[in-house]
């Protein structure tokens, strides 16, 4: 039996070894991890999936922000990521209950947007598409194609136009009129 519980202090240990065990080591080179540095995740959408009691599944979310210079403005939006299945447990339907039901969270807290750097063969399923992302830039990102956003709200992709930078990254002052 799959249960999508709220992550707590006490799965930390569990979810670095499944994130080392899914994507490596090495993961934290990855530019996206660029985004997260020194910010805290939306605790509220990060779940586990529990099998019989057990973590093998694991979803979290980062505040991020689109930083468009050229027209003085920034979007704040959801960092979906990482998210990671068990090998074992592949293929069962975790993935899909953690990013369905965080996402349904993630509505109801008022969120608009996610973004994410992931495969499209995949995300496609739950609506992250190339097109609402191709406004955005992340930096340091060799494969720009893998940036991908899910409208929460509709016509949110609109917005969500810029440089991707942590969310704590300073913002140029708004200009009057
Ligand atoms: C990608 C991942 C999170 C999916 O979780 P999961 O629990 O295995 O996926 P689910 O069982 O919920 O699968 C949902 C659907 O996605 C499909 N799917 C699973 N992994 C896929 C992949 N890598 N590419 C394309 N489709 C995939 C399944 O066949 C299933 O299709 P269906 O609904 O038509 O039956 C998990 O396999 C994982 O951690 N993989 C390692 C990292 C990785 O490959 N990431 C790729 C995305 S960035």
């Amino acid at each position: 039996m799959i249960d999508i519980k709220a992550e707590q202090p006490h799965h930390a240990e569990d979810i670095e070894r499944l994130l080392d065990t899914v994507f490596g080591a090495d993961r934290r080179s990855k530019a996206v991890y660029a985004l997260r540095e020194g910010v805290a995740p939306i605790d509220e959408l990060c779940h586990v999936a529990l099998v019989d009691g057990e973590l093998h599944g694991a979803i979290r979310y980062w505040p991020v922000r689109a930083l468009d210079a050229e027209r003085d403005r920034h979007t704040d939006l959801l960092l979906l990521g990482p998210l990671a299945v068990d090998p074992v447990f592949q293929g069962a339907g975790i993935g899909r209950a953690l990013v369905e039901y965080s996402l349904v969270l993630a509505g109801r807290r008022g969120h608009h947007a996610a973004v994410l750097v992931g495969d499209p063969a995949y995300y496609s399923r739950f609506r992250f598409e190339r097109s609402g992302a191709r406004g955005l830039h992340l930096p340091g990102e060799a494969d720009q194609e893998r940036v991908l956003l899910r409208e929460i709200v509709r016509g949110a992709a609109a917005d969500c136009v810029g440089t991707l930078v942590r969310a704590s990254a300073g913002v140029p002052e708004l200009r009057p009129g």
